[in-house]
């Protein structure tokens, strides 16, 4: 049965079981009670999958909500969606595109990963992964793997020639959305691995002053700006990239034996793109091409890496690969209750639609990570964000939880408040990783202590006469452990956190992978940028046209 046919969540029998069961014994729950009453609960509520521990125990979850959620699942047919993704089809049924992001990361045959791993049990799924890998029948087969990995090779030699190469000391990347903001996280995360030297500089937004600040820190001569986008449309970044290039020529210097050895824009400039033609008229001939199946929230893994490898290198972002692989594989095989990304696509919709929470806050307890709670903002908002379900049909309850979140400890001194003693609850994550890699004294049993300490007393609260200074506690919250963080234990913790938007997506039937939400926002801002140009304000709504005039003023 085809996704858009299946039964809606909401008139499953596990819906109703939910619903029944949140009324009858879960609106009052309190996570203090359940442990009380369990002493095994951390056991039973906690999940271990590649790279990630995940302590779900201090949520409103009980093993009857755990049951019937499963079911929710199955009576989704979550499974029949995950097998129809990792067989290519067209998942992402608005642009008739599959959604293969899991493809760039798969290791090619013979790697250790396959050997050490792939043991008996598994499901249909992966074997379909591997089918597809090997079989060019499916017409997303062998000629697609083959080109993945071809791809790979020659932009992780590109890469591994850009590092050893001393004349580039500054690498720009000029893209946004999915060809920013995973790469930008990405290198800032594994900061610790990136041996060159180089500075890496990302520029996204439109407003020039973002892109005036990394130019004035530049040589012309010693910078390889990389024009990151899918379609080589997007405003922001074909603006970014024209201004780039005349800062270029006028302060390329014009020594005729530099400029000769030097090649100008074609040594200066290099594209990742699907539209190689949009990059050449550009005046770009080195260009790294990905495919329709690739989404910008998904793309980290493909030629939109490059930045990542420039700074870590060829073995670092294999590996980086291999850890989403490792979770992929664990998404494929595990069975549904084991399951890390099921289990907590399951508890967004829990929280969303039988509690009503509305957000999610994400602490990465690690300063690296800064740009994590940002990354998942697009990868679960704009997979998510929909109320129509893939046919188009208006959704009667509610979608995409909004994520938010700041690095601990700084958190605590700003929102945490709210999170304590607010009048709202907001489920929060906390991200924890046990090994630093900065080697000063005394710091890290501080920020894990103060980790475990707000998780602790969002659950156990305190109890006062004064209200100003009285905690409710039963406030839920998920902690997510990495041993440390590395190549691969990111790509495990990145690809985590893709299944789980896909499973919360599936089970409200929404399509996870296209964003038609962007575009009203994108035609809209062409004809205002005209209208400056002409000064017709004809047919404009009041308050644009009030706008218009002030900023005519
Ligand atoms: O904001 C919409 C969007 O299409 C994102 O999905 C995408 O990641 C971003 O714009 C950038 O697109 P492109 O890589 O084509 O420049």
């Amino acid at each position: 049965m085809k996704f858009e046919d299946r039964t809606r969540c909401d008139r499953t029998p596990a819906w109703a079981a939910l619903h029944a069961h949140y009324q009858n014994s879960v609106k009052d729950f309190d996570v203090r009670d359940a442990f009380a009453q369990d002493a095994t609960r951390f056991e039973n509520f906690s999940q271990a999958a590649p790279h990630v521990f995940a302590d779900l125990s201090k949520n409103r979850l009980d093993a009857t909500t755990q049951n019937l959620l499963i079911d929710l699942a199955k009576q989704c047919g979550i499974e029949a969606h995950r097998d129809a993704m990792f067989a290519g089809s067209a998942v992402n049924n608005t642009e008739n595109r599959a959604a293969m992001h899991w493809l760039l990361r798969r290791p090619s045959a013979g790697h250790k990963f396959f050997e050490n791993q792939l043991v008996a049990g598994i499901n249909t799924a992966y074997v379909a992964m591997n089918n597809i890998a090997n079989n060019d029948a499916t017409g997303v087969g062998k000629s697609n793997s083959d080109e993945v990995q071809q791809t790979l090779s020659s932009m992780l030699a590109f890469a591994e020639h850009i590092r050893a190469d001393a004349q580039f000391t500054d690498i720009v990347n000029i893209g946004i959305g999915g060809s920013d903001n995973g790469p930008r996280m990405v290198t800032q995360a594994l900061d610790a691995f990136a041996t060159t030297g180089k500075r890496l500089h990302f520029v996204s937004n439109v407003d020039g002053a973002e892109l005036a600040a990394v130019l004035k820190q530049l040589k012309a001569e010693n910078t390889l700006f990389i024009v990151s986008s899918k379609s080589f449309t997007t405003l922001e970044t074909i603006t970014n990239a024209h201004s780039a290039k005349a800062w270029f020529a006028a302060n390329y210097p014009k020594k005729s034996e530099l400029s000769v050895a030097d090649k100008g824009i074609a040594r200066h400039f290099v594209a990742l793109t699907s539209n190689v033609k949009a990059a050449q008229a550009f005046g770009i001939s080195t260009t790294f091409g990905f495919w329709d199946w690739v989404g910008g929230r998904y793309s980290l893994w493909s030629a939109i890496g490059l930045p990542i490898a420039i700074a870590i290198g060829e073995q670092n972002f294999r590996d980086l690969l291999a850890g989403a692989a490792q979770m992929d594989a664990h998404f494929c095989t595990a069975p549904l209750t084991h399951n890390l990304p099921v289990r907590l696509g399951l508890l967004d919709v829990w929280y969303r639609n039988f509690h009503g929470f509305t957000s999610r806050c994400v602490a990465p307890y690690h300063s690296a990570l800064k740009r994590l709670p940002a990354y998942l903002q697009q990868l679960d908002m704009e997979s998510n964000g929909k109320r129509v379900d893939a046919k188009g049909e208006v959704l009667p309850f509610a979608t995409a939880t909004l994520v938010w979140g700041e690095p601990g400890t700084d958190g605590q001194h700003t929102f945490f408040q709210v999170l304590h003693q607010g009048s709202d609850t907001v489920p929060v994550e906390f991200v924890v990783v046990k090994r630093e890699r900065h080697g000063l004294a005394g710091h890290q049993e501080k920020l894990l202590a103060n980790a475990l300490a707000q998780s602790q007393a969002l659950m156990l609260g305190k109890t006062d006469p004064n209200g100003h200074k009285h905690f409710p506690g039963n406030r839920p919250s998920t902690t997510l452990l990495l041993d440390d963080l590395t190549p691969a234990s990111l790509g495990a913790l990145i690809a985590l956190y893709e299944h789980r938007t896909f499973v919360a997506g599936s089970v409200w039937g929404i399509n996870s992978f296209d964003q038609w939400g962007v575009e009203l926002g994108k035609a809209l801002a062409t004809d205002i940028e005209k209208r400056f140009q002409t000064g017709d304000l004809s047919g404009l709504d009041a308050s644009t046209h009030g706008l218009m005039r002030k900023l005519a003023e």
